[in-house]
């Protein structure tokens, strides 16, 4: 086992990712044993703060934020704590990265790792910052947090920003839905089951669906949701990031360009949805109270205790104009409050030519579920067992579930920030793919500012507008319910 010795530096390291999903991935990391005790983890933040006051915080956050089935252990803390750092960092006041210098030139690890947990205006900031006292390298790595920028243009100018003070393979974009095992598994099952090779296309596959519903609503984050909404938020990513997983060409080796190449390449056959389809293909809808998971919630506009047109549930309807996919819709949807956590991609193939039954329905259907639990459901048709004169078919679940020992055990975010700490960038975005995702659905943003489509609401706890569920029925189709 490689024990990887490194200094990793969180900025934002009180923020809500931080605290939810970073820091408990490192423990893991150092429970684990991936990481050299010798490394450092210096937590950057805004407050004046002791070490033992910060080491004191984390304890109480990790006890919160640890996995639900997990106990919290005090030897692995003891262990986790003796890496922890705090420094008093604000990022508009260049003279505190002073203290980040005093820390890190101090008995230094070669390999240097800034996680920019902020928001992505603060990125050229920090970067200059960190040139100033000379504290980046040629084997420094940073990694940039989602959404860069709210648009093509803003998303160029910071990360030209960011191109100043480190080189492309340097920086690693980092999408956490890539960092799911499912997610990978994509590629696994597409290009190493000959099964459906030859079935993976516009002839044999009649649409895709991919759901990522959230019961949840914004939280504590309304301020910076508010900015983004669920476009930006999930579709610009982790959405389009399964589009490409799912429709791309098979890479020539699982080399990170080849597939980055591949994944580009869909991005740029997306069709650009028309001004005249943009009501019925583009949908945008806002949460209104309801009841979510037995109790009474409130409103969007009533968390936020203010006015907005930010979308939190979108739905679209888009098309991948090249010879594998022609004609075949991808149906994707995404919201808050909706009535469950759900992840979940459906392919649903065609139907055969003819039948020679009388209850055929379209049954051949492969359903992907990453959230709440994962799985794989292959639907067959089947007879039912019997003496029936007339054969009746049936639709079974070839479950293919992978044996216990496969099923994941590390967060989405402890795969990848072991990835950066090895200096593998295949599971992040490469500069190319977060432009064309953003050229792509920058055309949808300002139809919508135009109001080209005109925002919707839902009641908390359903499956959003009506006119996301008449979306498909119009094409004589229907979501995927659980
Ligand atoms: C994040 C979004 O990227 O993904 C959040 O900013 C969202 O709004 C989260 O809740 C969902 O991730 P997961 O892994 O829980 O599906």
């Amino acid at each position: 086992k490689i024990f990887y010795k490194c200094d990793i530096v969180v900025f934002g390291g009180h923020g809500d990712l931080s605290f939810r999903k970073l820091i408990p991935a490192l423990y893991h990391l150092v429970k684990d044993a991936h990481i050299d005790l010798n490394s450092r983890i210096i937590i950057a933040s805004r407050t004046k703060m002791s070490n033992s006051d910060n080491t004191k915080l984390i304890k109480e956050k990790l006890k919160t934020f640890l996995n639900k089935d997990e106990e919290f252990e005090d030897e692995v803390f003891a262990k986790f704590e003796s890496l922890i750092k705090y420094c008093h960092i604000d990022f508009a006041e260049n003279k505190t990265f002073k203290n980040l210098e005093n820390l890190l030139t101090k008995n230094q690890n070669e390999e240097r790792i800034f996680y920019f947990s902020t928001a992505s205006e603060f990125y050229e900031n920090i970067c200059k910052s960190l040139s100033d006292y000379k504290l980046i390298s040629t084997t420094s790595r940073v990694v940039l947090e989602k959404p860069i920028g709210k648009n093509l243009e803003t998303s160029k100018v910071i990360n030209e920003k960011v191109l100043e003070y480190f080189k492309e393979d340097q920086i690693y974009r980092i999408d956490h839905y890539l960092g799911k095992d499912t997610v990978q598994n994509l590629i696994a099952l597409r290009f190493s089951n000959k099964m459906f090779v030859p079935l993976w296309d516009a002839n044999n596959i009649d649409h895709i669906q991919i759901t990522l519903s959230e019961s949840v609503g914004v939280e504590s984050r309304w301020e910076f949701y508010n900015q983004y909404g669920a476009m930006r938020d999930m579709v610009q990513n982790h959405l389009m990031q399964l589009v490409c997983l799912l429709a791309m060409e098979p890479p020539h080796s699982l080399d990170p360009n080849a597939i980055r190449d591949e994944k580009l390449k869909v991005l740029n056959s997306l069709r650009s949805i028309e001004e005249k389809d943009m009501k019925n293909h583009a949908i945008r809808a806002q949460y209104t109270a309801g009841i979510v998971d037995g109790k009474e919630v409130k409103g969007y506009l009533d968390d936020g205790n203010s006015q907005s047109d930010t979308e939190t549930f979108v739905a679209l309807k888009l098309f991948i104009d090249n010879f594998r996919w022609s004609d075949t819709p991808f149906y994707i949807r995404t919201g808050k409050r909706m009535p469950s956590k759900n992840s979940e991609i459906v392919i649903q193939f065609k139907s055969i030519p003819y039948s020679i039954f009388d209850n055929y329905t379209m049954p051949n259907k492969l359903i992907i579920s990453f959230s709440p639990d994962e799985s794989i459901t292959l639907n067959l048709m089947h007879k039912i067992p019997g003496l029936d004169e007339k054969m009746k078919l049936q639709e079974v679940s070839l479950e293919l579930n992978p044996p216990r020992s496969f099923v994941r055990k590390n967060e989405a975010y402890e795969r990848l920030l072991l990835d950066v700490i090895r200096a593998n960038p295949t599971l992040f975005m490469r500069l190319d793919e977060v432009n064309a995702a953003w050229k792509w659905t920058d055309k949808i943003i300002s139809a919508w500012q135009n109001n080209i489509t005109p925002m919707q609401t839902y009641k908390a706890g359903t499956n959003g507008p009506a006119s996301a569920i008449s979306m498909l029925a119009k094409d004589e189709r229907v979501w995927h319910e659980n």
